[in-house]
């Protein structure tokens, strides 16, 4: 089943945890729409986790487009968000016309970062019926790599939660919360009719979100994730050991090799000879 707007919705409304998770190729989203992922996230940690970029500010709409098509391919079922990289919506019309790109590449609905200075734009893209997904808290095109914590005092709690309020309401379809306090986080959830979905903003979201990398064991280990396997530990292994087998002539054995039927092959030898 195709899962929509209306559907991420109602799990919230029937308290329903939300799954998320960024996805860069087309092999890992057709694990991850077969495993029953809601919501395929092509987010713009691509830079960081698979281009080698030093941060966010450097991946381009060239470089969503290329990944959100080859995870486009392999998403059936889940709702497929991509993220806007840094500039892409600087103003409503490159949001507008950007947006609509990634419409066009097959994307559901477009993220974009920024607090209440980013109404114009959701606003704008509501208008012309495109899903956005707003974030707020740590905003790595804004902040840089380094996460400290939102919603620690007063003044900044308030301003996240005025933010939330007035990005729902000029349209936004749903709200990424990034490293923001467990208890904002919760009022926010509790406040908004939109679904909340949390990465470092603790238990009381509506959903989660977790970078693909982070929970394979893919780079370095952060306190916000947890890790399901040691990828980085298992793919140093596997090429050390290819590298080895190929190096000791182990690999490949008869069981990888392909033959000529012996009576062909003896013919071959025969023109070879008269070659000669
Ligand atoms: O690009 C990204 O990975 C994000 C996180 C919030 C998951 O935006």
């Amino acid at each position: 089943m195709k899962k929509d707007i209306t559907y991420l919705h109602t799990k919230k409304q029937e308290q329903q945890p939300i799954t998320v998770l960024t996805c860069y190729d087309y092999p890992t989203a057709c694990l991850q729409d077969e495993a029953g992922i809601d919501i395929v996230f092509v987010g713009d940690s691509v830079g960081t986790n698979i281009l080698g970029y030093k941060n966010e500010t450097e991946v381009t709409m060239a470089d969503m487009q290329h990944h959100l098509k080859a995870v486009r391919r392999g998403v059936t079922d889940a709702y497929l968000l991509v993220d806007m990289p840094y500039a892409a919506d600087r103003d409503v019309k490159q949001a507008v016309v950007n947006a609509h790109a990634f419409l066009s590449d097959g994307a559901d609905g477009v993220k974009l970062e920024g607090g209440i200075e980013k109404v114009p734009i959701v606003t704008a893209l509501t208008e012309q019926n495109i899903e956005v997904c707003a974030h707020i808290g740590h905003n790595p095109q804004i902040h840089g790599t380094k996460a400290a914590t939102h919603g620690k005092t007063f003044a900044k709690a308030k301003q996240l939660i005025e933010a939330a309020k007035a990005l729902a309401a000029a349209g936004a379809k749903l709200i990424v919360l990034e490293k923001i306090t467990e208890e904002v986080s919760q009022i926010i959830t509790e406040t908004v009719s939109i679904p909340t979905i949390g990465i470092g903003a603790g238990r009381y979201c509506d959903g989660q979100v977790l970078v693909i990398n982070d929970i394979l064991g893919i780079g370095p280990p952060f306190k916000h994730a947890k890790r399901y396997q040691d990828y980085n530990h298992l793919t140093f292994e596997a090429i050390c050991q290819y590298r080895e087998e190929v190096a000791n002539r182990t690999f490949p054995t008869d069981a990888n090799t392909s033959h000529i039927p012996p009576d062909k092959l003896e013919r071959v030898q025969k023109w070879l000879r008269s070659e000669r």
